[in-house]
């Protein structure tokens, strides 16, 4: 992990190309600087001035005197090479660089800015940038920026790809009060990347939720390293925009074809307990939720309205969001009876009716908010000519206190006349919005975090015994010899077998006689299949017999596929037939492995045989890691799962050694990087056991 304290808390802070010229990126930064309060020394560096915003200016950081923690760089992109050598030389340690012209540009950036990489290395310079817009702690405090407004203090910490973006949401969060922690413009990621930013605001104290925007991951082995480890000590919550190349890159294969363009991103987020927001909205409305309110215990959610049809939409969002609504406790039921207007609803939602006063809130919220089958409540006030929103706030801030627990939000539907409601509400820190909806999102994402809070930690699973992976080696060996990529059927039932994955008995014969002795040692009924590396769809050529009982039918379809591929492929390469025992039918699973260039080996599993790409029923997981915990979910959330549980009085599948099927070709696929893609489909899954019966391997 990058020490990044100094980077956020400097003594002592350099602006290389500082101006003393109002409007000038070089100007804005050191009045930046000294507006948001830094206590440290401020030390301007321009060769023409003695002089800025009242700061002693020097002509070079090296004439300047030290040390210098951090240096922010507005120079353009031709001296900034320059100004990072002088930098090294002066020893400064941490480096914000402004300047834009280098990767975003083109080949020549590019290479500058490798210039500049290759000195933070050699010289153990961190750098943020180059082409961002600088960064922010409100807490040292801290503005390096030439944004124009410095947030309140707060605890969220944003880190965002996109310069603009930053900007236009600092400027929002002056409107909504929202205060940030650490604000950081990550520009090109040339050094410091996403993951490094993340793992060091989820150990800040200052910093409570992390937001990200981002539009791809620097390196993603990293990323999935740090999301793991950051989204246990707090909510990681990323908008990311922008589609990955993992399902255009392997559509060859079923389990490619099945895999959708975002999906490595979508499951790379599940899987290490990151939040991803859809839109920028629910990015800020969680964050907000996260800030200001704890997250619920539970899925169990209290209703308090003053109006029957938004109560209503409330209910049904709370139930498409895989929320509950809370059933009171008698006691709680029998209380709001006796205190609240016979045509109140006394259930949930609790209406107060359109004449309420503050208060029957009052009693309802105290009532619902203590009661132990609740985990959340949300308020919902519509305006009518009796309320009054101020008041009614009041008595929202004034029972939450006595439930700090249990997180509380509003709805305020309306606008002018709720607006002073609805502002004291945020300012106390309950989050108070214009619709319902939002307000159950939000409880919907905490609760999701509680979830991920609640996952056991996925490190330390004993890796399965009886791998073999000398044998793989020696397989793969071979096929290269031969330039083959796809591995013949033979070898990859033996690659299979090496890593304990149980497969349909298949040798291959090279003459006919070979294959009746294979036939004879192996038992009948048999199946018969062309092997040839240039022959896919070996059907179609003739090239497949099955049923095949004795020594006689066996003789008989060698000659006959022989003759067949012969015939329609004169020139193909062939290896001979292979001898497969045919399986009694079993619950058709697939079992596949695709490849993301950023997170790597993508499990997949789910309904199998030859429906696979129009039933679409496969659920993913990152093979890094993968637990027998995840590979029972990620089953579950299939339709194959019902039928492996035993549907419609069929007796149930050995469920278990499906696991240790995924969890053994997790292992393969992380052990030999070379392997790009695996197809297993189908898997015949029976009462006791389960047989892999066409396996494709391909190699890179
Ligand atoms: N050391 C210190 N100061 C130097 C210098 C050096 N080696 N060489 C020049 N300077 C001074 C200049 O004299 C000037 O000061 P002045 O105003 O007193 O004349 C100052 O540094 C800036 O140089 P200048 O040539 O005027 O550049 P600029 O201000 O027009 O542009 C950048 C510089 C960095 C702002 C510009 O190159 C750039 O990259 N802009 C885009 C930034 C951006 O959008 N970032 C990404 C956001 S998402």
């Amino acid at each position: 992990m990058a020490d990044l304290s100094s980077f956020f808390a400097p003594h002592s802070v350099a602006v290389i190309g500082a101006s003393r010229t109002p409007g000038k990126i070089g100007y804005a930064i050191v009045d930046n600087i000294i507006k948001s309060g830094f206590a440290g020394t401020i030390v301007p560096i321009n060769p023409r001035e003695q002089e800025i915003l009242g700061h002693r200016c020097y002509s070079r950081i090296t004439e300047a005197p030290g040390p210098i923690d951090m240096a922010v760089i507005s120079v353009p992109a031709a001296k900034a090479v320059d100004a990072v050598e002088d930098c090294a030389r002066a020893g400064v340690k941490n480096l914000v660089i402004i300047t834009a012209g280098f990767k975003e540009v083109g080949k020549e950036g590019l290479a500058l800015e490798k210039q500049i990489v290759a000195i933070c290395r050699e010289n153990n310079i961190t750098m943020l940038g180059p082409n961002c817009v600088g960064m922010m702690d409100t807490h040292t405090p801290l503005n390096a920026s030439f944004a124009v407004n410095f947030p309140r203090r707060g605890d969220i910490a944003f880190i965002s790809q996109s310069g603009a973006m930053l900007v236009a949401i600092l400027d929002w969060s002056q409107y909504t009060g929202l205060g940030f922690s650490k604000v950081i413009s990550l520009g090109n990621k040339a050094y410091l990347t996403e993951s490094h930013f993340i793992d060091a605001v989820a150990a800040d104290p200052n910093t409570r939720v992390v937001l990200c925007y981002i539009e791809d991951v620097t390196d993603g082995k990293h990323f999935l390293e740090v999301a793991r480890r950051a989204s246990r000590k707090k909510p990681v919550i990323i908008l990311k925009s922008g589609t990955s190349q993992a399902g255009a890159q392997a559509a060859s294969s079923h389990t490619g074809a099945l895999a959708g363009s975002d999906l490595a991103y979508d499951t790379a987020f599940r899987q290490t307990g990151i939040i991803r927001a859809g839109t920028m909205a629910e990015l800020f409305d969680l964050a907000i939720a996260f800030s200001k309110q704890p997250v619920p215990r539970g899925k169990r959610v209290a209703v308090v309205t003053n109006a029957g049809g938004p109560g209503i939409v409330t209910t049904d969002r709370i139930e498409n969001q895989g929320l509950e609504m809370a059933r009171f406790a008698k006691e709680t039921v029998d209380f709001l009876r006796q205190n609240l207007p016979a045509e109140s609803n006394i259930y949930n939602p609790v209406d107060v009716l359109g004449d309420a006063n503050v208060d029957r809130y009052q009693i309802a919220l105290q009532k619902t908010l203590t009661d132990p089958h609740v985990d959340s409540a949300v308020v919902l006030v519509c305006p009518t000519a009796v309320t009054d929103a101020s008041s009614i706030a009041r008595v929202i801030i004034d029972e939450h206190r006595k439930v700090p627990e249990k997180p509380v939000f509003a709805a305020y539907m309306g606008g002018e006349s709720l607006a002073a409601g609805a502002k004291k509400l945020n300012d106390a820190g309950i989050p108070c919005y214009t619709f319902p909806e939002t307000a159950i999102d939000a409880i919907k994402g905490m609760s999701h975090y509680r979830q991920i809070l609640q996952r056991p930690a996925s490190a330390g699973e004993p890796r399965p015994d009886n791998l073999y992976p000398d044998t793989v080696k020696q397989i793969f060996q071979k096929a290269r010899q031969d330039n083959r990529v796809v591995l013949l059927g033979s070898e990859a039932v033996q690659v299979m077998q090496a890593y304990g994955i149980p497969c349909a008995p298949t040798e291959l014969a090279t003459t006919s006689d070979h294959a009746v002795e294979l036939a004879e040692k192996m038992g009948y009924p048999l199946v018969m299949k062309i092997a040839s590396p240039k022959i896919l769809h070996k059907t179609d050529v003739g090239g497949v017999k099955i049923g095949l009982r004795d020594a006689v039918e066996v003789k008989k379809a060698f000659a006959e596929i022989m003759e067949n591929v012969t015939r329609l492929l004169p020139n193909t390469e062939i290896y001979g037939i292979e001898i497969q025992k045919m399986m009694p039918r079993g619950t058709e699973i697939i079992i596949g492995m695709i490849k993301d260039v950023q997170f790597g080996p993508l499990i997949a599993c789910g309904l199998g045989g030859i429906y696979v790409n129009l039933l679409k029923d496969v659920s993913f997981r990152l093979a890094d890691g993968l637990t027998r915990a995840e590979i029972e979910e990620m089953l579950s959330e299939t339709k194959a799962y019902t039928l492996l549980r035993g549907y419609r009085g069929e007796k149930p599948a050995d469920i278990k050694t499906i696991v240790d099927m995924i969890a053994r070709t997790a292992c393969l696929v992380s052990d030999f990087g070379e392997i790009s893609e695996i197809d297993i489909n189908p898997v015949f899954a029976y009462p006791t056991g389960a047989r892999a019966l066409d396996v494709k391997i391909t190699i890179a």
